[in-house]
């Protein structure tokens, strides 16, 4: 029989009554209904070299921007709760779209907005959420989470949504709450503002609020933000995390009818957003046309990729009003290893069914773009198979 000395014997005694009470904690907690089973979000966030996964710009703020940032930030009461620079920002926005500063909400990225809103019409399993699948991956999760009850649209073979079939199943679900997202992420493609208007009119006699997410909206150039005042059930979120490059900062908002901001509004907390992004954002967007120049840019090298991509026979290219492209290609996991090793971060959908064998890339730098374009290349030609 092996002897174990007093002391081993106390230590191991003291890790076993440990692991107990460890596993035990784990037992009793008493988490709220369906967290266990609640989706998390699938985006792997690292330092690339070349970081083009996460739709985000990649030019920090211009310098005469930042340096009216840096100055404004110098003279932050840190000792108060924000309230100037909530209501500065809501008149600047209110004032560009002609509205009241009370028809306008700001969130911690629209991230924030576009939760509130699924809480403000979530709640029961009557309240159900319709939403087009492929698109941004959060609107499950926060369907969830408000504990409504998510209804996933399906969206065609090449991405387009079929606006009658969706304005048919909004009203065969009696929905609290329909969503479209404008362009749409991860697809790229868009509705017209007609489209959106069909939507809106046809799904407002079932009392449905319709949520326009105008995240990438920058790089498209029709926004539906003026349909607002024709239709109250309309909320449109916008963000300053894409083309005002300011995703570290967590600002977005939201425009919609008075009474309608009104009630969401009860959804936030006090004092939610922070006098620093708050401030910053303020200086960003009296400051919006200094970035004209790089959006312009983004556009451009988006269609540049796009037509230097489509030169590859393997590859197919979807149409995009955004700053990223999705590509399909057979061996696009292989694909997504291999920029992996270099250092390159795109988004991959791997297992997705809805996104089989599709990468998204966002445009970088010319630089950068030219980089991930010859590495792609490289490896096509390498693989390549009739
Ligand atoms: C379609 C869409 N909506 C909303 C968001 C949220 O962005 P943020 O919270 O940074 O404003 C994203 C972010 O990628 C997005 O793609």
């Amino acid at each position: 029989m092996i002897s174990i000395d007093k002391s081993l014997q106390g230590k191991i005694i003291c890790y076993i009554i440990g692991k107990i009470f460890f596993i035990l904690e784990e037992i009793i907690l008493k988490y709220r209904k369906d967290l266990e089973n609640m989706p998390s979000y699938d985006g792997v966030e690292k330092d690339y070299r070349i970081k083009v996964n996460a739709n985000e710009c990649n030019l920090n703020l211009p310098p005469i921007v930042e340096e009216r940032v840096m100055s404004r930030l110098s003279r932050i009461a840190f000792n108060r709760y924000p309230n100037y620079e909530y209501d500065s920002l809501r008149e600047q926005i209110a004032e560009n779209f002609s509205v009241d500063k009370e028809q306008i909400l700001i969130g911690g990225g629209s991230s924030e907005i576009i939760e509130k809103i699924f809480y403000s019409f979530g709640g029961s399993r009557f309240n159900k959420i319709v939403y087009p699948q492929p698109s941004f991956s959060m609107y499950k999760i926060y369907a969830k989470s408000a504990e409504g009850v998510p209804v996933q649209f399906d969206l065609d073979d090449d991405y387009n949504l079929n606006v009658d079939k969706y304005i048919s199943l909004v009203k065969s679900k009696k929905a609290s709450l329909a969503v479209v997202c404008n362009p749409n992420n991860p697809t790229g493609n868009v509705l017209t503002v007609e489209e959106i208007e069909e939507i809106a009119k046809s799904i407002s006699d079932i009392d449905c609020a319709f949520l326009v997410d105008e995240a990438y909206i920058e790089f498209y150039g029709k926004s539906s933000v003026d349909l607002v005042k024709k239709y109250p059930n309309m909320i449109v979120a916008r963000t300053f995390s894409k083309a005002y490059g300011l995703a570290g900062a967590r600002v977005g908002y939201m425009i919609a009818n008075r009474e309608v901001t009104k009630m969401i509004e009860k959804s936030f907390m006090p004092y939610h957003m922070n006098t620093l992004s708050l401030a910053t954002a303020d200086i960003v967007y009296q400051m919006r046309d200094e970035f004209q120049s790089r959006i312009d840019m983004m556009i451009s090298e988006r269609d540049r990729m796009s037509e230097q991509l489509k030169n590859l026979p393997q590859l197919k290219i979807f149409p995009s009003a955004t700053n990223f492209l999705l590509i399909r290609y057979a061996k696009a996991i292989q694909l997504n290893e291999w920029l992996e090793s270099l250092d390159i971060g795109v988004r991959s959908f791997g297992s997705n069914p809805y996104l089989e064998n599709c990468l998204r890339i966002s445009m970088g730098t010319p630089e950068e773009n030219d980089e991930v374009f010859k590495v792609i290349k490289k490896f096509h030609d390498e693989h390549f198979s009739n």
